[in-house]
This record gives C-alpha cells, structure tokens and sequence, in this order.
C-alpha cells in the first residue's frame, strides 16, 4: 500500500500551490546549510546512514542531502516529503544521483505503508518540523517491523535554562522562519514516551546554525520485538 496519497474523498483537502516563502525556503535551503554541511554535518550523516538496512524510509527528505550517504546494498529506499517545493529538489538530486529509490508525498504523521513493514526509518532535521510528533512517532513505530530502527539527528531543547529560555522567546519567529521548525521542542523526551527504546544517543552541537538550534542530538531507537508471554499451568 504506497499510493494512498493519491486517493481523495470529500475529507480530504485538496493540496494548495506552495506560498512564495516556502518555494523560496525550499530554494534557499542547500545555500544556507552549505557551510554546517561542510564543517561537520556531511559527515553526520554519513556516520548515521551507514547503518541503514534492509527496506528503509525517509521522512521529510527536503531537499535529498541524504541521498549520498545511503549503503548501495540498500534493499529499498523510499523517500517522504509532504512539501511539492521541496519534492521538486529532491526529485531533480534524485535524478542526478542514479540511485533508485521511490519519492511518496506524505507527511510523517500519516505513512501509506503497512504495520510491520520497514526496517529502518530516518529522520533528520524532521521531528522538530512536523505538526504532530507524538503521531509521527506512533507512525514510525507502527511501519517498523519488530527490532526495527528510527535511526535520527535533530536538534532539540537545551538543557541550559538560560538557552532555553531564548528558544522559547523566538520559537514563533523561528517558526515563521523555517517553515514550521519548534527550536524548542524536546525531542529525545518525545521519542522516549513513545513506543521505541533509544538504544544509543550522541549529542553534539550543530556548528555553522545558530545557538537557538543547538544542541544536536544522534542516535538510534528500536521498536522492541514482542515480549514472549509465559504461560504457567494451573491444576
Ligand atoms: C529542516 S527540513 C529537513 C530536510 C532533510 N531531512 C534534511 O535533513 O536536510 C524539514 C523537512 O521536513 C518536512 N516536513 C514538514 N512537515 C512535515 C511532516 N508533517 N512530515 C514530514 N516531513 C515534514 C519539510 O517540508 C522539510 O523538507
């Protein structure tokens, strides 16, 4: 089930051209994370991806600053943006890469794909953007088969109260900004409530950005496998 996207009833709200600010954002977005990419960033990712494996999906894939750190041996890749301006960037990267893989438009929140059906979803710079974490994160868990992996890198709340004191002041400015980006959200909590066990987490500081997006966090959290439930007779 990958194409419910192109199914519309009344409930459905058509899809609307993207404002001048987000076609914008979009054709912006690789020149202004041109210098964070080059001083450490790149090799973020890199170092994440190289642990993808088997069928793997991408939420808010933006512009495709992923798609050169993916294994080659991948088993299938599906790329998921909600956004046509950033879809338009992404396909052209795509293109240009030679590599296979499929580009779904669909929010995080709302996957079309099967219970149990990925091995390792990716999220980078995407939990902060999304309307809905807490769904996001029932999706994730709900696509991923047992033991399968949210391999991520956002950035989150600080700790420092001070810091974070001014994400909160700028948060709605912020947001305006960067097309619905929460420089305030506390992401590794929300992941932590949910139903996936982090199993390793680094934190590290998204040099070339401004302090309000700071600190930086890597990681990777399983969707446990079912508890065997052990039966004890009774006579
Ligand atoms: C800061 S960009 C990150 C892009 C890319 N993942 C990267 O690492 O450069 C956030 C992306 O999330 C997308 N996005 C916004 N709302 C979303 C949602 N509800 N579900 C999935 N992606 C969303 C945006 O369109 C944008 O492409």
């Amino acid at each position: 089930m990958v194409d419910a996207m192109s199914t519309i009833d009344a409930k459905t709200p058509l899809p609307t051209a993207p404002g001048l600010w987000t076609r914008a954002f979009a054709g912006l977005y690789d020149p202004v994370l041109w210098m964070s990419e080059r001083v450490g960033m790149r090799a973020r990712r890199q170092e994440l991806l190289r642990y993808a494996r088997g069928r793997t999906v991408e939420l808010g894939s933006g512009t495709g600053l992923n798609l050169p750190h993916y294994p080659d041996d991948l088993g299938e890749l599906i790329l998921t943006e909600p956004e046509s301006a950033m879809t338009a960037h992404l396909e052209r990267k795509l293109r240009r890469s030679g590599r296979s893989a499929r580009v779904l438009n669909a929010p995080a929140e709302r996957l079309p794909l099967d219970d149990g059906s990925v091995d390792t979803v990716i999220s980078t710079l995407v939990l902060c953007t999304v309307d809905s974490p807490d769904l996001a994160l029932r999706e994730i868990a709900r696509v991923l088969r047992p033991g399968g992996q949210l391999l991520f890198i956002e950035h989150v709340r600080s700790e420092s109260p001070r810091l974070a004191a001014w994400q909160d002041r700028l948060a709605g400015p912020w947001q305006r900004f960067a097309e619905g980006c929460r420089c305030n959200r506390a992401t590794v909590e929300l992941i932590e409530a949910g139903e996936l066990e982090i199993e390793e987490l680094r934190e590290a500081s998204w040099r070339g950005m401004p302090g309000i997006v700071k600190p930086l966090v890597a990681g990777r959290a399983r969707r446990s496998s079912p508890t065997r439930l052990s039966c004890t007779q009774v006579s």
